[in-house]
């Protein structure tokens, strides 16, 4: 099922390991439209902060190849993503391909932590999507493991919470849902629940 051509976005926010990448690519492929994840862009700045390069600089320098490193997804570079996510310049050298892509014809999901708030804050569509810390920490443990991480509750419940903190606390676009944003609580849901209540919400205003 596509939507318009006219742009339509769908805002998906919300804290590390909710859900969010999970439902945001179930309503890319179930409407049909493009998906951005956008801490992949924050993940790519930190990457290069690891070898030594400035991250304005690497924020300013971004190129599509940057996104395709494989290493991006470890808890180094989400640690690193989520300091330089705190970094006005950072976030302002971003914004405009995330805007973009945003208000492509056609209708775009894009997931992050401000997508609702500030990336485009007229999204047709914002949904908060969180679960608690614990939960959130034994997934993101689950898919750490999976990919031959070896690491323990304790560490990562203790990252989950420490990236919590620098991303809600920070002072330019903090973490928090939009005021007209639904909130999605992950914490008690299959992966097909959550998604078939993203569906409801975006159906909802397609009308
Ligand atoms: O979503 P993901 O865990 O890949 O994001 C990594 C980090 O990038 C987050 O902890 C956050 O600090 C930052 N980020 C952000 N704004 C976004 C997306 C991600 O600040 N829109």
């Amino acid at each position: 099922m596509t939507l318009t051509y006219a742009p339509f976005t769908i805002a998906v926010d919300g804290p590390a390991a909710a859900g969010k990448g999970t439902i945001s690519k179930a309503l890319a492929r179930h409407f049909m439209v493009a998906h951005l994840d956008t801490g992949l862009l924050y993940r790519a700045v930190g990457r290069k902060t690891l070898d030594g390069v400035g991250a304005i600089e690497a924020a300013q320098a971004l190129t599509a190849d940057d996104l395709h490193t494989d290493d991006l997804r470890t808890p180094e570079v989400a640690q690193a993503a989520s300091r330089v996510a705190v970094i006005a310049e950072v976030r302002s050298a971003l914004f405009d391909f995330q805007r973009a892509f945003a208000r492509r014809a056609g209708g775009a999901v894009l997931d992050g932590r401000d997508i609702g708030t500030v990336i485009c804050p007229e999204a047709e569509v914002k949904l908060y999507v969180t679960a608690s810390a614990q939960v959130r920490a034994m997934r993101r443990l689950q898919e750490l493991t999976d990919a031959g991480h070896a690491t323990d509750f304790a560490r990562v419940l203790a990252d989950v919470e420490a990236r919590d903190a620098r991303d809600m606390g920070r002072a330019d676009s903090p973490l928090r849902p939009a005021e007209d944003a639904v909130t999605i609580d992950t914490s008690d849901l299959t992966i097909a629940q959550a998604v078939d209540a993203a569906v409801a919400q975006v159906n909802q205003r397609r009308t």
